[in-house]
């Protein structure tokens, strides 16, 4: 019987990035069905609200296909296997992510087994962008033409209005 693997993309995505939207498209084309999973975080004090997370991530991840956003709170790994997802992917920019990558991966698999974390690195083009970044620079008026998709720098736009 032919096997059919769902991946669970989890982040933040405050807001979504270039890098992330890379690991979206490189996620599918070896997973059978992408899960872009955001959490519901309102201790992380987010600038974007859940609804404009994954509105900005339906819009980015539409024309790609077998990709579904969604919204997860409480545990990663047990939403993941409720979701009967095989796989949690993660990318990895630089090895200093590694540490707690790891720390996490290890901490998933001691409580789903079943669920194992796949690590992917993005396109070096994209590893030095971070959501904390891309925040950053654009509050400090710096462009973020290229570090984020055009929906994202019409949501900073609009919600800062610098
Ligand atoms: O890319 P991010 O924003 O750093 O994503 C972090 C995320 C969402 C993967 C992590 O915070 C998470 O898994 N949160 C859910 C709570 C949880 O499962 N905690 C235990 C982790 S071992």
């Amino acid at each position: 019987m032919p096997r059919f693997t769902r991946a669970i993309y989890p982040g933040s995505f405050d807001p979504p990035t270039n890098g992330h939207l890379d690991m979206i498209s490189r996620g599918i084309r070896i997973f059978d069905e992408l899960i872009v999973a955001v959490l519901q975080n309102p201790d992380k004090n987010p600038l974007f609200s859940l609804e404009e997370r994954m509105e900005m991530l339906r819009e980015i991840a539409a024309p790609m296909g077998n990709v579904r956003v969604e919204a997860f709170d409480g545990l990663l790994a047990e939403y993941a296997a409720r979701r009967e997802a095989a796989v949690i992917l993660r990318g990895i920019r630089a090895i200093s992510d590694y540490e707690y990558e790891l720390q996490m991966a290890l901490m998933n698999r001691k409580l789903f087994p079943q669920v194992e974390t796949v690590f992917m690195t993005a396109a070096e083009s994209y590893s030095y962008i971070s959501s904390r970044l891309v925040k950053e620079v654009y509050l400090l008026g710096g462009s973020i033409r290229e570090l984020v998709p055009e929906v994202v720098q019409r949501r900073l736009k609009a919600k800062l209005r610098l």
